[in-house]
């Protein structure tokens, strides 16, 4: 196919160009009726292609012309046999996909640091998930992939498994052995999922991990606006082979979509796939480059560190993605939170996400010399200040939790209800600080990485309430709770009985 056509795009300029007298939505009318402050500041051209689907301009719900040929050219650009843009992001991708591999009561295995909408696919399906433990790095505070070896067992235990879903990479860039698990996984016959938000950009450069696609994944996800250069909230969902039953996809997508998709998003990948078509390597390469050099400048800042190459192969580490760069700033005495928000307040400086004891930097095509420039002086002014009061210090708060044991990553709490039956059974609240042994039906989630610390139909434990404690005290600002300040927290009534009936599976 000619990757260098952008097929959409020209669709809706030839529509301008045809000059036509729009009695249809939008009701700003390419943008005449808009605001006027907004229209001068976004400019006629992005109004005049938001339009809608009509003769000329294909329909994203049942594609028959440029849009066809546009998921055409975006699934030969990826490898896949079939892509389908998302205008919902990789969380309606989550989704789709779960609700297209599993039926209510079916088990899917699913790593625990799962992004939440896992959940909502869970909930959505009334798939029973199997929890996997991703391997998890204590001494930079964050959970990596699942390894070959935890998914072969997963297979073992549960032969009755329906599909394999997988997170990589995650938010920090570390990309799990897909070859491994797509061949442990369909010597069982079984689907793979990948949740591949966070690398969309994989498929055009030798040296980012291997893709999904090339992997061979049946279905995976790509969140094309958060790496590449589309607008935000377009991602891609890509399927190969004969595992999935594409007409049942294809109908779940039609569920999710919206009859009146912004044009100019679904358009907007249209040309970041033609823009990876066809200068990708050349893009990519020099993104690579400068995160690399930045990377090598931060890690000589005393107290720095920003994880390289040394952490590959270290458990579940298979690979990494460069143009992520992990700041882990605790040996400055400074929480992540808050050197995220002296490098914002300071040097006007925002990064991606802050947690406990890192921030990452996303570098991606659109980052120019002078932004890496300003990071690296941020982050080594920051490192030269005097601290008044040091988190991590022996008096510390932080340090204490640290010493006692009591501030770790928690482990999975047990799970008592299916995440479907406990997110909509019959609720109450009580204070968050008494409800131990109470079954969550809320998800609660520290944003970002949006990764949840307890999910619906999970006990609350001794363990879950001291680390949320520990997080909010830090600064954290949690996502999903009812009470965002998690005094009170929404729990099963007792003896409510479940939806389906059937008791959860053991997590592996
Ligand atoms: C691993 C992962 N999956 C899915 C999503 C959802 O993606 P989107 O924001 O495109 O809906 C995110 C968002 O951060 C994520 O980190």
């Amino acid at each position: 196919m000619d990757q260098t056509r952008a097929p959409y795009f020209q669709a809706l300029l030839d529509y301008v160009d045809a000059g036509v007298i729009p009695f249809h939505t939008p009701g700003h009318k390419q943008g005449i009726g808009m605001d006027q402050a907004f229209r001068e500041f976004v400019g006629d051209n992005i109004a005049s292609i938001d339009l809608t689907p009509m003769p000329g301009i294909d329909d994203l719900l049942q594609p028959t012309d440029s849009i066809l040929e546009a998921q055409q050219l975006a699934a030969e650009a990826y490898g896949a046999q079939r892509t389908y843009f998302l205008i919902n992001g990789s969380t309606s991708g989550n989704q789709c996909m779960m609700m297209a591999a599993a039926n209510p009561g079916d088990l899917v295995a699913v790593p625990r640091n799962s992004h939440k909408s896992l959940l909502g696919s869970l909930v959505m399906s009334g798939a029973r998930p199997v929890y996997m433990q991703p391997d998890v790095d204590e001494s930079l505070h964050m959970d990596h992939t699942v390894s070959p070896q935890t998914v072969q067992r997963t297979l073992d235990e549960h032969p009755g498994l329906k599909a394999v879903y997988i997170v990589s990479p995650t938010y920090y860039g570390i990309a799990a052995d897909l070859e491994s698990l797509v061949r442990i996984v369909h010597e069982r016959d079984k689907i793979l999922m990948v949740d591949e938000a966070w690398g969309p950009h994989f498929h055009f450069h030798p040296d980012l991990p291997l893709s999904a696609t090339a992997a061979g994944a049946d279905m995976c996800i790509n969140s094309t606006h958060k790496m590449l250069s589309s607008f935000s909230q377009t991602a891609m969902l890509h399927q190969q082979g004969d595992r999935v039953r594409v007409d049942r996809l294809e109908a779940v997508l039609k569920l999710f979509l919206s009859t009146s998709p912004n044009l100019p998003m679904v358009a907007s990948l249209d040309v970041a796939r033609r823009q990876m078509a066809t200068e990708g390597p050349a893009l990519l390469s020099r993104t690579i480059d400068l995160a690399n050099e930045t990377r090598r400048r931060l890690n000589q800042i005393p107290g720095v560190y920003c994880f390289g190459e040394e952490l590959q192969g270290t458990n579940g580490v298979f690979d990494l993605d460069p143009t992520k760069i992990t700041i882990t700033v605790k040996d400055l005495g400074y929480t992540g939170y808050e050197a995220s928000e002296i490098l914002r307040r300071r040097y006007n400086v925002q990064v991606e996400l802050a947690d406990l004891f890192n921030v990452v930097a996303l570098f991606t095509i659109g980052t120019s010399q002078e932004a890496a420039e300003r990071l690296i002086l941020g982050v080594s002014e920051l490192a030269r200040e005097d601290r008044a009061v040091d988190i991590f210090s022996p008096s510390g708060v932080l340090q204490r939790r640290l010493k006692t044991g009591t501030y770790k990553l928690p482990k999975t709490p047990p799970m008592r209800m299916l995440p479907r039956d406990a997110f909509l059974a019959d609720t109450e609240p009580v204070r968050f600080k008494s409800s131990k042994g109470r079954i969550c039906a809320e998800v609660i989630t520290p944003y970002p990485p949006g990764i949840p610390v307890i999910s619906p139909g999970e006990e609350i434990t001794k363990e879950i309430i001291d680390y949320l404690d520990l997080e909010i005290k830090a600064g954290v600002r949690m996502q999903g709770p009812f009470d965002k300040d998690l005094k009170m927290i929404r729990v099963v009534k007792e003896k409510t009985p479940s939806l389906s009936g059937e008791a959860p599976a053991a997590p592996a």
